[in-house]
This record gives structure tokens, sequence and C-alpha cells, in this order.
């Protein structure tokens, strides 16, 4: 009887764990090596991301000189800004658009407006930027809507 309930407790967890992995264009099983926020920050610099970005509780010079709206990175967001999020931003910008700005300023069609940096830019260069800008972002903390008891 126990060795049948570990039998089936082991099938499921096999079939768990191939569940994880079975599509082969599942992001399990991504990660990029450790970066370096201080270098992260200069290559922000470098590459001109703050000529379009702000980062929250980071001096930058803003001088944005394309008809782009300025994006605000970091801060306190009501939805997790995972890593992965962060490295499809910066090497897909069109996978999806950055929430609560008017259309026409941050895409054309269905079309970024920020720069394609994946002929140039390093891995460690994309870890770097990653790492940096993870430090500046702070998950809102839910709060649930309080509701008055009924008597
Ligand atoms: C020419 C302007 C421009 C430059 C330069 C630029 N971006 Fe962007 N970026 C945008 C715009 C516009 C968006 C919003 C549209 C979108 O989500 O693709 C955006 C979105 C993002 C987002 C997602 C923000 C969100 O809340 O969804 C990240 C992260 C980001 N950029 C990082 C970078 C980094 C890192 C660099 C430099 C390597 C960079 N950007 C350079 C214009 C730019």
């Amino acid at each position: 009887m126990v060795n049948d309930v570990k039998k089936v407790l082991g099938v499921v967890l096999l079939s768990t764990v191939a569940g994880c992995t079975s599509d082969p264009k599942s992001g399990w099983g991504f990660t990029l090596p450790e970066g370096d926020a201080v270098r992260g920050k200069a290559t922000f610099v470098e590459l001109k991301c703050n000529a379009c970005h702000t980062v929250a509780g980071v001096e930058l010079d803003q001088t944005n000189p394309e008809e782009v709206a300025t994006v605000a990175l970091g801060g306190t967001k009501g939805y997790v800004v995972t890593y992965g999020e962060l490295v499809t931003s910066i090497i897909n910008p069109s996978h999806r658009f950055a929430l609560g700005y008017i259309s026409e300023e941050i895409k054309e069609g269905e079309v970024s407006k920020m720069r394609l940096y994946n002929d140039e830019m390093t891995v460690t260069q994309l870890s770097d930027l990653v790492t940096f800008l993870q430090e500046h972002y702070q998950v809102e903390i839910y709060v649930p809507t309080p509701f008055v008891p009924y008597y």
C-alpha cells in the first residue's frame, strides 16, 4: 500500500517536472550571468537609454531629442517587474507596450519607438543593465478592497 502511494507520487512528481519543461519555447531555465549594477548604470548612459528614460531614484541627464515619450523605469509598480520581463523589454521592445502612455508616443503601428540594440549590445551589458534596473523597482503591496460588514 505504502509502495503504491509512493509510485503514484513519483509519477505525479515526474509529470509535473516534465510539464514545466515540455514546451520547447518555455522560458524555464533561462538565466543570464550575474550582472553588476554600478556598471549597469554606466552602460545605461553609454547606450543613451537616458535619452528616453528616467529611472526612479537615480539622477541622470535627460535630453530627449526624439519624438518619443519619456518612459519612467523603476519605482512602485502594481504588477511584478520580473527579471524575464526586463530582459524581454530590452531585447524585444515590441513584445508588449509600457502601460499608461499615449499610444502614438511610444509606438508606430505595432512597433515600439524604442531603439533596437540587439546588434550592438553585449551580453555583459545586458545583464548589467537588468541588474541595475531591477534594484530600482519595488513591487506595490496589494491592498484588498475594505468591505464594511453587514449587520
Ligand atoms: C528612442 C527612445 C528609447 C531609447 C533610446 C530606449 N528606450 Fe526603452 N523604451 C522606449 C519606449 C518608447 C518604451 C515604451 C514602449 C515599449 O514598451 O516598448 C520603452 C520601454 C522600455 C522598457 C519597458 C518599460 C515598461 O514599463 O514596460 C524598458 C525596461 C526599457 N525601455 C529599457 C531601455 C534600456 C535599458 C535602454 C537602453 C539600452 C532603452 N530602453 C533605450 C524608448 C526608448
